[in-house]
């Protein structure tokens, strides 16, 4: 169902819009602004102000992103949106421009939606994050966020003055979400991951940055990022492929049975992931976001050992991928990683590490009950 859709928007994509280039080649691209780069590659799936309402993007499942929806961007960290275009999303529409685009271009187009249309739908909907701060954080950081009257003195230390230079040099969005989430030890300012939820935390964290840090807009040169610790520029893509990194060994330098993997793979995580790893198991239309295929080149550039032993122990948050640590030992969850691994991931690294035979102890895998999220 999901396939047939992408395809018939593929094909109005290749039929209908003449002016959009079909074969994405790397082309006269250099000295194009940066609006005009907007313009000419995503604009006719994303809409030109971000809205993502398009006619060619309405026919797709998933839709294009909306740059300017507050709520739906807020899981977008500038390593993703960097990634992303790069490399594409596999199984949507979404094209990998890694080809097509220079590194600092796709810079200046993360930049782009980051400042200029994302910012106009945050600035429309402080709702959440003001009535937060209000009712929380006022009667200490003051309603404008300049410390209150009665606690410059009466605490010590006092609490955070937004509005000042020093203010905006330390306290990365980052950073920011860290101090309220677990507090300021030795000081008044108390943890609120209690009380509050990660997005709600963002949303106090946005309103504090919009409306004390950056009332007239986000800093937009490099050298006022520079200057104000913003961290919007100047973030290196996350790197292309590094067969060092890429060849790090297991957790606990542990070596998977890639048979044995191999078996509870096909029992287990077919059903989402597909037999072949491409990501579309027959479970996987009815999912979202969609699991992940192992044989795109994000995966293949990223997915480690390490990394897949990490999320296949914890799961991912937001989604339907399973922590199976709860049910499964440390070696049974290497033992699938090496079967992703060397499988999907990287197949030419498969002769470097072999399972030496005795390490494991292979048992017949059986079907196990999914365990909780
Ligand atoms: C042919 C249609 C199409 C074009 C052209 C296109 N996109 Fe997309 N884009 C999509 C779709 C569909 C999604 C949603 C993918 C998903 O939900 O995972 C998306 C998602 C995204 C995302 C969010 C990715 C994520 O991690 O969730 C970003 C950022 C993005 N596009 C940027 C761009 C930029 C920049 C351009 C131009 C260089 C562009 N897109 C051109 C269809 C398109
Ligand atoms: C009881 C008083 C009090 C309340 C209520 C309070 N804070 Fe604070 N806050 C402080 C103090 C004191 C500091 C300074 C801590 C320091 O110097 O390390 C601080 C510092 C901070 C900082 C900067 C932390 C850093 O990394 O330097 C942030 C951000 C912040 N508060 C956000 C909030 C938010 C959001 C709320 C409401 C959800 C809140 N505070 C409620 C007292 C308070
Ligand atoms: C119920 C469906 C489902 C099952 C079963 C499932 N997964 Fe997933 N998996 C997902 C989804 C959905 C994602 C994508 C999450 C996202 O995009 O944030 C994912 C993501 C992943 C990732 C990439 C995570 C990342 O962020 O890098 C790995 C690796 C993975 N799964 C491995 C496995 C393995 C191994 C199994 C079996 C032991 C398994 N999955 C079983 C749905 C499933």
């Amino acid at each position: 169902m999901t396939s047939i859709r992408l395809f018939t928007a593929v094909c109005a994509l290749v039929l209908g819009m003449g002016s959009i280039p079909i074969a994405w080649a790397a082309s006269e691209t250099k000295d194009v602004p940066t609006t005009e780069l907007y313009r000419k590659y995503c604009a006719t799936c994303h809409g030109l102000k971000g809205e993502g309402n398009t006619t060619l993007g309405n026919s797709m499942t998933p839709p294009p992103r909306r740059f300017n929806d507050p709520a739906g961007m807020m899981d977008l960290t500038q390593e993703r949106i960097l990634a992303s275009i790069r490399d594409g999303r596999p199984g949507t529409a979404m094209p990998a421009w890694g080809n097509t685009l220079s590194t600092p271009q796709i810079e200046a187009l993360s930049d782009y939606i980051r400042e200029r249309l994302m910012p106009s739908a945050i600035g429309a909907d402080h709702s959440l994050g003001q009535q937060i701060f209000a009712k929380n954080c006022s009667v200490c950081h003051g309603d404008r966020g300049d410390t209150a009257v009665w606690a410059q003195s009466g605490l010590t230390p006092p609490p955070r003055n937004f509005t000042t230079d020093l203010a905006r040099k330390e306290l990365t969005r980052e950073r920011i979400i860290f101090s309220i989430s677990y507090g300021r030890a030795e000081t008044a300012m108390p943890a609120w991951n209690e009380r509050f939820t990660k997005e709600e935390i963002e949303a106090v964290s946005d309103y504090i940055r919009t409306a004390f840090m950056f009332p007239d807009g986000h800093p937009a040169t490099p050298e006022e990022a520079a200057k104000t610790g913003h961290s919007a520029r100047h973030e290196p893509v996350p790197p292309h492929f590094d067969p060092k990194i890429m060849r790090e060994p297991m957790p606990g330098n542990r070596i998977g049975d890639v048979a044995w993997g191999n078996h509870f793979f096909q029992l287990n995580c077919a059903t989402c992931h597909g037999k072949d790893g491409d990501g579309q198991g027959p479970r996987a239309a009815f999912i979202n976001p969609k699991p992940r295929n192992f044989r795109h080149s994000a995966s293949q550039h990223k997915m480690n050992r390490p990394h897949l032993f990490e999320v296949i122990s914890n799961g991912t948050p937001r989604s339907e991928m399973p922590a199976w640590k709860t049910v499964l030992t440390e070696q049974e969850i290497a033992n699938i990683a090496e079967f992703v691994f060397v499988t999907f991931i990287q197949p030419g690294f498969a002769a470097e590490l072999t399972t030496t035979p005795g390490q494991t102890a292979p048992h017949a895998p059986t079907a196990t009950p999914e365990p909780a999220q």
